[in-house]
């Protein structure tokens, strides 16, 4: 610490009234990296302010979205209000009071990934080192989305048929898609034959799912475990190889629906033996 920072410490902690003075005044750098994420501008987003808009401009959203009444999560969110020294903060505790409430399950699921079982936690995966302590980073970084999944492409004999087997193996500490109801996983399998033509097409959405009654169904894959996928008679209709591609989406509709910030988690190839 130099003299200065020694200085400002004796004098918050004897006299908590300098904590009144916001947090960047003397936390510059950290205000800088964390200003630089989602989560600061979680209430000024376009898609919020238009969901928010639609449904009457709900004060309940505004608890997570922002609880202290500007425009996202602040310091004080995590932090609480309390004068320095502020205690250790426990993640994930800290976390699931917004990731954890109903219809946000991240932080339950992440409770018993295999990554929790290797004293990963939330930091370890969304904390971009080179961004500094407070880089929070997450679905809406694309090159962060590439790490998301596994997806392996194999074939097996059942009695003489052919039987493709597409393993999608989630790397996400928790399910994936994490957190909310809108964001979908899609699996596109496609038989490809000569000519560069398709042969056929299969479509699998994982994500949360709305009933007829307007109820919301959990269809996420669950994290390390995942899903395998399977398709019968992968060679039909002179079908020669397989493409595979496994798509994040931020829309919750059909996959007809253009989703111009759509990324691709991954990709897979393979020739068919005859
Ligand atoms: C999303 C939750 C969250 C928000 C918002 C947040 N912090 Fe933190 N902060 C943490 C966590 C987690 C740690 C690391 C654990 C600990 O030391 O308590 C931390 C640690 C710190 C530290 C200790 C040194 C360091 O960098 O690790 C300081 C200082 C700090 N935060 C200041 C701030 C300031 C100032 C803001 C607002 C600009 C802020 N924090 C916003 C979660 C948050
Ligand atoms: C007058 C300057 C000043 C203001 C204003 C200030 N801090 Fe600090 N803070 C410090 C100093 C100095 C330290 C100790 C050195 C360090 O960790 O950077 C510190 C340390 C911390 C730590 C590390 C844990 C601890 O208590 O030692 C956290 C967390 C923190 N501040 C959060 C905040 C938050 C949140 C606010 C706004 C509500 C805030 N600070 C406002 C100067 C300030
Ligand atoms: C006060 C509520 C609140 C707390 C506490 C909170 N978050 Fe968030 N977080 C949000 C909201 C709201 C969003 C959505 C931001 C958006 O995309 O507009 C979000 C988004 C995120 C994202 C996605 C960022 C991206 O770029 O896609 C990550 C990662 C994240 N939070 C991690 C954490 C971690 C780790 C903690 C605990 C240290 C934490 N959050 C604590 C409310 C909170
Ligand atoms: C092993 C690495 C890992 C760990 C541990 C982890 N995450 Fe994630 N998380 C990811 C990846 C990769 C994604 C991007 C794919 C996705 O959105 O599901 C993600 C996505 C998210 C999102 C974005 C959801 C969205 O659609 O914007 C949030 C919020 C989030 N994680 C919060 C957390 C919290 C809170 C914890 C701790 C309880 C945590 N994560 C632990 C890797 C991890
Ligand atoms: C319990 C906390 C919580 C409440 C309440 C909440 N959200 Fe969220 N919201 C989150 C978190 C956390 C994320 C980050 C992505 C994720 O985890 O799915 C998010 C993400 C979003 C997103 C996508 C991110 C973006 O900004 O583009 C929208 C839109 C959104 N919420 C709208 C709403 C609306 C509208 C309401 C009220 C009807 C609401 N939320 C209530 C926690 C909450």
């Amino acid at each position: 610490m130099t003299w200065r920072l020694a200085l400002s410490w004796l004098l918050l902690t004897s006299f908590p009234l300098f904590a009144a003075e916001p947090c960047e005044s003397c936390h510059l750098e950290t205000h800088r990296q964390f200003a630089a994420t989602a989560m600061a501008k979680a209430a000024r987003s376009d898609d919020f302010i238009q969901e928010w808009g639609q449904g009457g401009r709900n004060p309940a959203c505004l608890s997570c979205h922002a609880p202290s009444g500007t425009e996202g999560v602040v310091c004080v969110d995590c932090h609480g209000l309390g004068p320095h020294p502020y205690p250790r903060l426990s993640v994930p505790e800290t976390c699931a009071r917004c990731h954890d409430a109903p219809g946000e399950s991240t932080v339950r699921r992440h409770k018993t990934s295999l990554a929790a079982r290797r004293n990963l936690n939330c930091l370890s995966c969304h904390v971009k080192p080179s961004a500094g302590s407070h880089g929070f980073i997450g679905a809406t970084d694309p090159a962060f989305l590439r790490t998301a999944a596994l997806l392996h492409l194999a074939v097996r004999n059942d009695l003489g048929k052919q039987i493709l087997v597409a393993a999608i193996r989630p790397r996400t500490g928790h399910a994936l898609p994490g957190g909310t109801t809108g964001r979908s996983v899609w699996l596109v399998i496609k038989g490809m034959g000569r000519g560069n033509a398709e042969r056929w097409r299969e479509t699998w959405r994982f994500g949360w799912w709305q009933g007829p009654k307007g109820e919301w169904e959990d269809a996420t894959l669950a994290p390390d475990i995942g899903a395998n996928l399977e398709v019968a008679e992968p060679g039909r209709q002179g079908t020669d190889w397989i493409e595979a591609e496994l798509i994040f989406r931020f829309r919750p509709g059909p996959f007809e629906e253009p989703d111009p910030r759509q990324v691709t988690i991954s990709k897979a190839q393979m020739t068919l033996r005859r």
